[in-house]
C-alpha cells in the first residue's frame, strides 16, 4: 500500500510499530511477575553474593527485634494508644502486627518505623493459632491477656530450631502468681481470677521467662521479686516502656527485678532502643570483608560483649558516643569463646563470629552454652572450604587460608548472618537459600549491604519459575 517514493518512511514506521509491541509483550512477560513478588520473602527466594569487595561507608542500625516483640504484646496494656518509634521493619514485627490487628487492634503504620497501636477494642483472649506458632515471642501474650483478660489461648512457640526450648520457667511464674493452665492440642490455656505478687527464683537465666514475669507481674497486686533474672539490654527497654506507661519495676539490668503492680497503665510514645546483634552481625561483616565501615545509631556499652571479643581476634575498633568505626585487618588471631546470658558474650552472635573465625591464624574454640543445636550451619560453612568440628556443644575452627563461594542453605536467623558474612568475605559467588530465616530479623540487609559496596542481590522466583517445579 505504500506508494514508491514513500517506501523508505512506511518501512520505518512498521519497524517501530513492531518495535512498540515488542517491548510491551517482553515487559509483561518478564518484569512483571518479578514486580509482583518484591518485598516478599518467599521461601524459594535467595542472596546471591559475590564476593570480594571490601565494606566501606556507613550503616544505620534499626531497632531491637527483641525489644520490639516484647513491647508490641506489651500495648494490650495501655489504656490509650501507644506510638512506637525505630520500630524494625522486619517480619517477626508484621507477624506481632498481623496478631494484634486480627485480635481488633488499631494499628497505624505511621511511617517505615513508626506505629500507632490503639488496643481498646480487642475482645477476644484467643490468639490466631497458625501467626502465634510462627514465632517464638507470641508467648508474651500469655502474660498481656491474661493480666488484661484473665484468661488467654495461645499456641505453643515456634521461632528458631535451635534444640530443645522448654517453656517451664514461664509457666512456674504464672503458677506462682496465681494462675492455671494447661497445654492441649499445642495450645496453652491459661486463666486467674487476679494475679498476686510473689518471690520467684529462676532456675536458669532466662531472657523469654524474665520478660513474661515482667509482664505478669506489673498489674498484679503487691510486690513480685524476681531474682536469677535475665539482664539483657531488652529486657531494661521493655521496663522502659512499661514504666513510661506508669508502671513501677526496679531493677532491670540486674539479676533482682521488683516489680510493683499497678491498676492502670496509659498509652505512651517510646523509642526502641537498637539492635545489638544487628550491629555485632555488620560490625563482623566489615572485620570479615577487611572493611572500614561506620556502625551508626548504636549504644556502644551494649555491644561491649561483642567489641572486647573482635578486638581480642585482631580486629581495630574506633569508640564514639553514638557509633563505632570498624577497621578490618589482614589477618586475625584465634580465640576461645562460650556464649553466655548477657553481659556475656551473646549466643546470638556465635555463628557470625564461628565464621570470622574460620579464617583466622590457629585453631580457635567456641562453646555453645545456652541452646542445645546452635551448629547446624557448620555443614554449610564447611561447603564453602571451612576446616570446623563439632562435639556437642564445642566447635573447633581450624582457620584456612580462603574459603569459595557455595551454594548453601539458611538453617536459622543468625546461621544465615553467618553465610552473609561468609560469602561477602569469599572471592567466589555464594548462592543462599531459605533467606526467610534472616528476614525474620534483618531490615534491609541487602540493601544496607549494597550501601557498603557489597555485590548481593534478592533472586526472587517468579511466578512462571514456581509453575515450572
Ligand atoms: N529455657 C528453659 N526453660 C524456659 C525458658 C528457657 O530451659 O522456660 C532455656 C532455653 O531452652 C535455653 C535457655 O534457657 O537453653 C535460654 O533461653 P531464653 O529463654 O533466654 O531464650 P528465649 O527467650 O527463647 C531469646 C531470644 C533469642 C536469644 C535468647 C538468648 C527472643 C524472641 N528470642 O530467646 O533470640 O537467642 O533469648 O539470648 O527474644 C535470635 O534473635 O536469633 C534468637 C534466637
Amino acid at each position: 500500500m505504500c506508494e514508491s517514493t514513500n517506501d523508505v518512511i512506511c518501512y520505518v514506521i512498521y519497524f517501530v510499530i513492531y518495535f512498540a509491541v515488542f517491548v510491551i509483550l517482553y515487559s509483561v512477560n518478564i518484569f512483571l511477575p518479578q514486580k509482583y513478588h518484591r518485598g516478599q520473602a518467599l521461601e524459594l527466594d535467595k542472596f546471591i553474593i559475590n564476593g570480594g569487595k571490601r565494606l566501606q561507608g556507613t550503616v544505620n542500625i534499626s531497632g531491637a527485634k527483641n525489644a520490639a516483640v516484647a513491647i508490641l504484646p506489651a500495648t494490650i496494656f495501655a489504656e490509650g494508644p501507644c506510638t512506637l518509634y525505630n520500630v524494625p521493619e522486619i517480619n517477626d514485627v508484621s507477624i506481632d502486627l498481623k496478631i494484634l490487628n486480627e485480635m481488633g487492634a488499631e494499628v497505624k503504620i505511621i511511617n517505615k518505623n513508626t506505629i500507632r497501636i490503639d488496643t481498646a477494642h480487642i475482645r477476644d483472649t484467643v490468639v490466631p493459632y497458625e501467626l502465634a506458632r510462627s514465632m517464638r515471642a507470641s508467648y508474651y501474650f500469655l502474660s498481656t491477656m491474661l493480666n488484661r483478660f484473665g484468661r488467654a489461648r495461645v499456641s505453643m512457640p515456634g521461632g528458631c530450631d535451635l534444640g530443645d526450648r522448654p517453656i517451664d520457667q514461664h509457666l512456674k511464674c504464672f503458677k506462682a502468681l496465681g494462675a492455671s493452665y494447661t497445654i492441649e492440642h499445642g495450645i496453652v490455656d491459661i486463666q486467674a481470677e487476679k494475679l498476686i505478687g510473689t518471690q520467684i527464683y529462676f532456675d536458669r537465666v532466662t531472657v523469654g521467662a524474665t520478660i513474661n514475669a515482667i509482664l505478669a507481674a506489673c498489674k498484679a497486686e503487691g510486690l513480685t521479686i524476681l531474682e536469677n533474672a535475665a539482664k539483657e539490654p531488652h529486657i531494661v527497654d521493655l521496663a522502659n516502656f512499661l514504666n513510661s506507661m506508669g508502671a513501677d519495676i526496679m531493677g532491670a539490668g540486674t539479676d533482682v527485678i521488683k516489680i510493683r503492680g499497678v491498676k492502670h497503665l496509659h498509652g505512651t510514645e517510646y523509642t526502641v532502643i537498637p539492635d545489638q546483634i544487628e550491629a555485632g552481625t555488620y560490625m563482623i561483616a566489615a572485620a570479615a570483608t577487611r572493611g572500614n565501615v561506620i556502625i551508626n545509631n548504636i549504644i556502644p556499652k551494649h555491644l561491649e560483649p561483642i567489641t572486647s571479643k573482635l578486638r581480642k581476634v585482631g580486629v581495630v575498633i574506633e569508640e564514639h558516643d553514638e557509633y563505632l568505626r570498624v577497621i578490618g585487618q589482614e589477618t586475625y588471631e584465634k580465640t576461645t569463646v562460650k556464649t553466655m546470658p548477657h553481659p556475656g558474650f551473646p549466643t546470638d552472635m556465635q555463628p557470625q563470629l564461628t565464621a570470622l573465625l574460620t579464617m583466622a591464624k590457629g585453631t580457635s574454640i567456641v562453646t555453645e552454652s545456652m541452646f542445645d543445636n546452635r551448629f547446624r550451619y557448620v555443614d554449610e560453612l564447611r561447603r564453602m572450604g571451612a576446616d570446623i568440628s563439632v562435639d556437642g556443644k564445642v566447635a573447633i575452627i581450624e582457620g584456612v587460608d580462603h574459603l569459595t563461594g557455595a551454594p548453601v542453605k539458611a538453617s536459622d536467623l543468625r546461621a544465615g548472618a553467618a553465610l552473609i558474612i561468609a560469602g561477602l568475605a569469599t572471592n567466589g559467588t555464594t548462592e543462599i537459600e531459605d533467606i526467610y530465616h534472616i528476614e525474620r530479623g534483618y531490615e534491609d540487609m541487602e540493601v544496607k549491604l549494597r550501601n557498603l559496596g557489597a555485590d548481593i542481590v534478592k533472586r526472587m522466583f517468579t511466578d512462571g519459575m514456581r509453575k515450572a517445579l
